[in-house]
């Protein structure tokens, strides 16, 4: 039995053609790490560094040196290091009720410490109205963070409108960009954003362990360093330096990886986010309109193709979601992520806790025929 795989939410896969070889590459020829040795096979891996951050920063219309687009462990790592490094004791900030636990747990942790949050509430498709946001702010709020698209449902918030909102009254927006980035085009000017978090393994069909975070210098200044150690600059003081990246960047960085994504990034410059846009929203209105008029499924979120990703959430009253999923995969090859997605606000706002619902997501690789053959199974495996 072949497998379809939909859990390009998780990650994505299959990679780029020749990304694994070029990865194979450095482990085998190069090697070296970066900002510490001056021969040439660290030169190189400086350069495809250099070139990682300047492909970063074109794909998500930074307007700032690359020198700050800091390359991170992935984006939970960068959203720590966005609400760990900024918030104080004393300050409030803004969520939507659609948050990942990447977002969450930071701030559970931090509320613990003196911070406060509010969550700004969301609608039964898990759209937030930034209008509502006004009346949530407070003279101590300094940072909104929003999921730009939900992990479990793909509905996509207006961060256009929020960013202009926030910078009229002086509030760093944040965004997750978790599962829009590679899928939607993420515009850090056109979004206002202080910072942007991204993982490099999903929509930027990069490996897993890089990913990034883009600051203005503004926010940058006001961020304090979540590890810090050794960086290969300013060798003579026991604090960490104040110059980016390395401020954000001690130790050595997965090397694989930066290869890796650099490739990938290539590889989407040359295939255009414009067709994958189309590719991805064709699939998004086929897999919707099959689902139409369908008993025995409740679909969560948005049912049109608009103002959404290709992740859908589906649950199956009269089953039990877990054994849907392990029945998908077992008897039809379908390969779904099922529970509650490790956003348990969002599933709250959508009406899916604590049950959870069975994910399909879709992604560039994903054909027609793959769409085909996940309805033909959800349409046998739900009780109708
Ligand atoms: N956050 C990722 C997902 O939704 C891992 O599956």
């Amino acid at each position: 039995m072949t497998s379809v795989y939909l859990d390009h939410a998780a990650t994505s896969f299959p990679k780029p053609e020749g990304m694994s070889q070029r990865i194979k590459t450095y482990l085998d020829t190069v090697g070296a790490t970066i900002n510490r040795s001056t021969y040439q096979r660290a030169r190189d891996a400086e350069w495809v560094t250099y070139s990682l951050r300047k492909h970063l920063a074109a794909f998500f219309h930074f307007p700032e040196d690359p020198s700050h687009v800091i390359l991170t462990p992935g984006a939970t790592y960068g959203l720590n290091l966005i609400l760990k490094g900024f918030l104080k004791p004393g300050d409030h900030c803004l969520v939507s009720g659609m948050e990942h636990n990447a977002v969450m747990r930071p701030l559970q942790q931090l509320s613990q410490l003196g911070v406060s949050f509010d969550r700004i509430p969301c609608d039964l498709d898990g759209r937030l109205n930034p209008a509502d946001i006004l009346p949530l702010l407070r003279p101590n709020t300094r940072l909104v963070m929003l999921s730009h698209g939900s992990n479990v449902c793909g509905t996509v918030q207006d961060a256009a409108a929020v960013g202009e909102l926030c910078a009229a009254r002086g509030v760093a927006f944040a965004l997750d960009a978790a599962q829009t980035a590679g899928h939607l085009s993420v515009d850090f000017s056109a979004f206002h954003l202080s910072a942007l978090a991204v993982p490099g393994h999903k929509g930027l069909l990069g490996p897993a362990g890089i990913g990034a975070v883009l600051l203005t210098p503004a926010f940058a200044r006001e961020l304090d360093p979540l590890v810090t150690g050794g960086t290969g600059s300013v060798s003579d003081s026991e604090l960490p330096p104040l110059c980016l990246p390395d401020r954000f960047e001690p130790g050595t960085p997965n090397l694989p990886g930066i290869y890796g994504l650099e490739f990938s990034l290539q590889y989407l410059e040359t295939v255009g986010l414009e067709t994958i846009m189309a590719h991805e929203n064709a699939l998004t209105a086929q897999f919707l309109q099959g689902l139409r008029g369908l008993s025995g499924i409740r679909l969560a979120g948005i049912s049109g193709p608009a103002g959404r990703t290709g992740v859908f959430s589906l649950d199956f009253p009269g089953r039990d979601n877990a054994e849907v999923a392990d029945e998908l995969e077992t008897r039809y090859g379908i390969l779904t992520r099922c529970g509650l997605h490790c956003a348990p606000s969002a599933h709250k706002t959508l009406g899916t806790f604590p049950q959870g619902t069975v994910r399909f997501s879709l992604g560039f690789s994903t054909t027609a025929a793959e769409v085909d053959a996940a309805l033909a199974a959800i349409r046998a495996v739900r009780k109708a």
